[in-house]
């Protein structure tokens, strides 16, 4: 990649907001009153993260947690670990698992599972991003926004080897070699 490299806007900023204000209307008519912990998936969930909390007005927990994933390439190993863990309980609670991007589902279904066997009241995933062509396990995505064609994306957190988190729009990045 580098200069070969070409961005062509996918969601616009303006979609994405209207995306991130559906999917937080839909979260408070079920987790008003429940105190829930959403967790942040990282790095990629950050912003999503921020901009949906900031929406949901009334009190609930904020957690991240961070994966091993693509070890800056882009395609998943498949091996997961959890590289940084939970500083709250999770038994008992109602858990919101917060992610950028559900490509091939290894990494949204380890944490799934992992977190499942902590027993917590209720689990549920909001997957800012949807890519349906290229999973491998079956996820339920309970709060879906975007769906995604089969393209690397990046922009509003999402990354290429630590690159382009910080625009504004999805991009879809081409390889134009
Ligand atoms: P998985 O394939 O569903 O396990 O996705 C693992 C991780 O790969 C996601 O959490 C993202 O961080 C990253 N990823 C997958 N697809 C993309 C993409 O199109 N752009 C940027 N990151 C991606």
């Amino acid at each position: 990649m580098g200069s070969q490299s070409k961005l062509s806007i996918l969601f616009t900023s303006e979609e994405i907001e209207a995306t991130v204000s559906k999917l937080a209307a839909e979260i408070r008519q079920d987790y008003l009153g429940k105190h829930p912990i959403l967790i942040g998936v990282l790095k990629g969930s950050f912003m999503f993260m921020a901009d949906l909390i900031r929406l949901l007005d009334f009190p609930l927990e904020v957690e991240f947690i961070r994966l091993s994933s693509y070890g800056g390439g882009r395609k998943s190993s498949g091996k997961i670990k959890v590289v940084q863990g939970l500083q709250s309980e999770v038994r008992g609670r109602h858990i919101l698992v917060i992610e950028d991007i559900v490509d091939t589902g290894l990494t949204t279904g380890f944490l799934l599972d992992y977190l499942g066997k902590k027993k917590p009241a209720s689990l549920r995933l909001c997957a800012l991003t949807d890519k349906p062509s290229r999973r491998k396990t079956p996820v339920t995505i309970d709060y879906r926004g975007l769906t995604v064609p089969d393209k690397f994306i990046v922009g509003y957190g999402l990354d290429w080897d630590e690159k382009f988190r910080y625009l504004p729009d999805i991009c879809v990045l081409e390889n134009e070699g």
